[in-house]
Formats: C-alpha cells, sequence, structure tokens
C-alpha cells in the first residue's frame, strides 16, 4: 500500500471545515435521514448493529431510488451503488456537492456509495460498514455501537460534569453522549481514522467543545486530570495485534490491567472513572482477585460489576464467529493454545466504576454481580452505590442521625386479597422497573411503614415512629432495625437525601 492509500484510509473525510459538517448534518435531516426514518423504510435493520445479515440488495431494490430517503440509504447504510446522476438529480446538485467536498462519496461499479455509516440515536455517529472493504482497512477499522459501547455509556450519571476524558473515543460515541452536558470533553484514540470520523460526527452534531487527539493510551494527556473518564477500551482478550479497536496489542488483559492500574492519577479529587474490561483467571488465580489486585491502593473508591464468565474456548469461540470466516476451526486451535500458554481458564467481563477520594477515610471496595436484565440508564443507580457506601461507612450513633429516604424510583407492588370486607395484603415486592431491573420481597407491613423515610426524619425519628407504630419499645427493636436499614441500605432501597 502507498502512502497516499493509507493517508485516505487514516484520514478519509474532510474535517477542517466544521460548517461542512454541519450542512451535512442538516440536509440528511431535511431528507429524512433520522433514526425514525430509516426504521420506517428498513425494518429489517436494527440500526445500531449493522453487522447483521441484511439482504442488502433485497432491500435497495424495493426502496427503488427515487426519493433522497431511498438514495441515502442505499449510500450509506445498505452500501449499493446508485448512478451518480440519479444521485445528483434525487438530491439535489448543491447537495451531492456538498457530500463530494468532504468525500461522502465514493465512486464504485455502477454509480457511487457512501464512504462511512451514519447511526443516530439523536445524533450522527460515523462508523465503518462491516459489509465492505474490511480486510483493506483491518487495522483502521471503526466500530460502531456495540454491546460494551451502551454499557459504558448507560452507567454514567445524567449530571453535568466539567472536564471529561474519553478515552479509546473511537469516532466519539461516548463523547457525544457526554458532551452536552460537560463543558469540555477530550477525546483520545490511537486510530487516525476513528479520529478523523470523531471530528466529522462532532462538527454534524454541532459540539464544539470536543478536542480529538491521537494518542497511545494516556499519553496524550499526561499531566492532566478530569471529572470523569469514559472508557469502552480494546479489552478484548486475542493474541493478535489485527484491528486497534480489538486488540489492546500487549498480550492477554495487559491493555486493560494498564488503563486502569493508572486511571487514578488522571481523575481530580471527587472524579468518576468508567471502564469495561474482560479479564482472565489466569494461572490459578480468579478474575476478581487479579481485578482486585490492579485497584488496590489507587486512592480510589472502587466499584466492580462482574458480568459474563465464559470458559476460555467459549471465548474464542464467541469472538472467531464474528471474526474469522471460513478459517474458524484454525484460528480457534491457535486462539485456545494462545490461552492455554498463558493459563487462561476463564474469563470475565467486568463493568469498574472508580471515585477518585484522597480524604474522609480509608478507600472502599465493593464486588458486584452485574444485573443481567438492564433497561437504558442505570448511572443514577451507580450514583446511588457510592453514596449508600459512604453511608454505610458510618458507625450505628452518625447513622441513626442520618436523613435517609426511599430511592425514587423505587416501585411497590402489592398483591391483596379480600378478607372481611376489606382488602388485605398478601404479599409485597419493592422493585426497580428501569436501568437495573431488580426486585425484592418484603412483608407488606414494612413495606407500608418504609414510606417513613421520606429524607425529612433522621433514622432516629423513624425508629420512634416505627415504635409507636408497632407498639413495641424502642430498645427493643433498635439493633434489628439497624441490621435492616444497612441491608435497605445496601441493596440501594435507601439513600442519603443528598444522592
Ligand atoms: C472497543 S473500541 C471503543 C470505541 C468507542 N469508545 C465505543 O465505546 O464504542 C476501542 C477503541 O480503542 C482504541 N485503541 C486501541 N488501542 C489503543 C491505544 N493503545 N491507545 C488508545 N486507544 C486505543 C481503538 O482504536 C478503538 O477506537
Amino acid at each position: 500500500m502507498n502512502d497516499t492509500d493509507l493517508g485516505k484510509i487514516k484520514t478519509p473525510l474532510r474535517v477542517d471545515d466544521p460548517a461542512l459538517a454541519a450542512k451535512i448534518a442538516e440536509g440528511l435531516l431535511a431528507r429524512g435521514f433520522t433514526g425514525d426514518g430509516m426504521r420506517a423504510a428498513v425494518p429489517e435493520t436494527a440500526l445500531a448493529d449493522t453487522s447483521m445479515k441484511m439482504d442488502h440488495a433485497a432491500i435497495a431494490e424495493r426502496m427503488g431510488m427515487e426519493t433522497p430517503l431511498a438514495c441515502l440509504l442505499r449510500a450509506f447504510l445498505l452500501r449499493v451503488a446508485t448512478p451518480e446522476d440519479v444521485m445528483r438529480r434525487v438530491m439535489g446538485a448543491e447537495f451531492f456537492a456538498l457530500c463530494e467536498a468532504a468525500r461522502l462519496w465514493v465512486r464504485v461499479e455502477g454509480g457511487v456509495v457512501g464512504e462511512v455509516v451514519f447511526l443516530e440515536d439523536g445524533l450522527f455517529l460515523l462508523s465503518d460498514n462491516t459489509a465492505v472493504r474490511r480486510k483493506e482497512i483491518e487495522m483502521y477499522w471503526v466500530m460502531s455501537i456495540g454491546t460494551s459501547t451502551m454499557a459504558v455509556a448507560n452507567s454514567i450519571a445524567s449530571r453535568p460534569f466539567a472536564r471529561v476524558l474519553d478515552l479509546c473515543c473511537g469516532s466519539g460515541i461516548q463523547s457525544f453522549y457526554v458532551a452536552r452536558r460537560a463543558e469540555q470533553v477530550v477525546a483520545i484514540d490511537r486510530n487516525p481514522r476513528a479520529l478523523n470520523y470523531g471530528r466529522f460526527g462532532a462538527g454534524m452534531n454541532g459540539h464544539a467543545n470536543i478536542e480529538f487527539r491521537e494518542s497511545d493510551c494516556y499519553s496524550a494527556v499526561e499531566g492532566e486530570q478530569f471529572d470523569l473518564i469514559v472508557c469502552n477500551p480494546p479489552y478484548v482478550m486475542t493474541p493478535d495485534r489485527q484491528a486497534y479497536y480489538r486488540d489492546g496489542g500487549m498480550g492477554g488483559d495487559r491493555f486493560s490491567e494498564r488503563i486502569l492500574r493508572e486511571a487514578a492519577g488522571y481523575l481530580r479529587d471527587g472524579g468518576f472513572g468508567h471502564f469495561t474490561c474482560d479479564v482472565g483467571a489466569m494461572g490459578g488465580r480468579a478474575s476478581d482477585d487479579r481485578l482486585r489486585e490492579w485497584l488496590t491502593g489507587n486512592g480510589c473508591d472502587v466499584v466492580v460489576l462482574g458480568g459474563m464468565k465464559v470458559k476460555a474456548a467459549d471465548y474464542a469461540k464467541s469472538w472467531l464467529k464474528a471474526d474469522s470466516g471460513a478459517q474458524v476451526q484454525a484460528e480457534l486451535d491457535r486462539w485456545v493454545a494462545y490461552f492455554a500458554e498463558l493459563g487462561v481458564e476463564e474469563i470475565q467481563n467486568w463493568l469498574v466504576i472508580l471515585r477518585r477520594r484522597t480524604e474522609g477515610g480509608p478507600n472502599w471496595y465493593l464486588q458486584d454481580s452485574l444485573p443481567p436484565t438492564r433497561k437504558g440508564h442505570f448511572g443514577h443507580q451507580i450514583a446511588r452505590m457510592f453514596a449508600c457506601q459512604d453511608v454505610l461507612r458510618l458507625d450505628d450513633a452518625n447513622l441513626w442521625k442520618a436523613r435517609l429516604r426511599l430511592a425514587p424510583d423505587m416501585r411497590l407492588q402489592q398483591i391483596v386479597r379480600p378478607e372481611g370486607g376489606r382488602w388485605m395484603a398478601d404479599s409485597a415486592k419493592l422493585t426497580f422497573g428501569e436501568g437495573f431491573i431488580q426486585e425484592y420481597d418484603v412483608e407488606p407491613r414494612t413495606a407500608s411503614l418504609l414510606i417513613l423515610y421520606d429524607g425529612t426524619r433522621t433514622s432516629e425519628e423513624v425508629l420512634a415512629r416505627l415504635s409507636a407504630e408497632l407498639g413495641e419499645e424502642v430498645e427493643d427493636i433498635r439493633a434489628g432495625w439497624m441490621g435492616y436499614l444497612r441491608h435497605l441500605l445496601g441493596s440501594g432501597i435507601l439513600e442519603p437525601v443528598e444522592a
């Protein structure tokens, strides 16, 4: 490959003029190129996953090329060629020229196709299309939204942040999600093609507060500190260095180890870091023990949530199914031999959240499971875990003074039965129906008493009310209730008022 070809692979789009990207975004929206528009026209596609098997030609045939939206979908989603004269006529010569100036069209046999895919979640995101050109650009291939993308994005509290670092930013999706509530975002990545897409996407989305920098790990932000680090790294444990998006290139899980070990130094006091990673059970040491060792003594409070755990051979299979076509068996043998050599038995996925805290007592470490059922954002629940763990560090005397409240997103479900002309509670459940979907059985009477925790009373005052309601002496119920209170805080059913 000559330098010009490599240059085009590294920086395919014109990014020196954000106004151009903004005009293109405007033009696309005006032509119906929105999430809803796409879904209505191409119901086969889950727009967040362009790798799914679609019969692109058949869909393109069915859509025709009479409308601007059909032409745009052919170009950017289906990547089916449309004759250039048709494209110009249907899109309008001026808009065609804008896309041409940005280098969004490529000429192929039969016409033009879009250079990149656009996805939308109220935002534009540019990424490579799995269906095409994968081999040619393998190392630089820019991924679309994946499960790990959303796991990290959904874990972040929806509050404002001052300085944000998007480490391993790819084409900027994490930055785009957070940019509207951040003063400044620094987005860094090793892959220049991803940064090129990121800069263009930021222009399309009108995010003037994101600065993209080329960086090997933290190299481009040496000496800087942030209020939030968000990071979906190349966490896959592979024997290879084939693609930046997947292979950290340091072997085993060393890339994840490195970014986690170094993270605290880039956090301001009180700053949060959100990471996902895969960690091997290796050489007789469990995945969680190894992870804990990486994070010990870093001046941070830590929440680690364990996700899927798989045997090394199944892990290899799950990645190779997607990645290696006909060579699967040979590749599988190679990966399995690699894991055997490293002594990797099992691999577990983790969501890791750090909060730098240098004052107010020793740092704490909480390990739990990542609830398998999730719906939308759970950042408020992660923030609550930190607030509740802080309160749980109080001794009993101070916890009695704390003002607590029922989590505002908690719901009570009761089953009642008719008895003696009245509805009598049979059973009750406290449930979280958004974010982490969780439910807790609770005695109906206890459930109705919990409403006393409305944030206005101290726990001691609630205890006095409970004693009156239950007809029991305060001192007879104190110890038992303190145990229950700690359980309620540990489950996030109660939270401190300022959470
Ligand atoms: C799994 S992708 C994540 C993309 C995006 N942030 C997301 O959440 O979907 C990992 C990213 O890490 C980048 N990367 C790989 N090695 C890197 C390194 N040594 N330093 C910085 N970034 C790197 C890749 O180019 C890729 O964009």
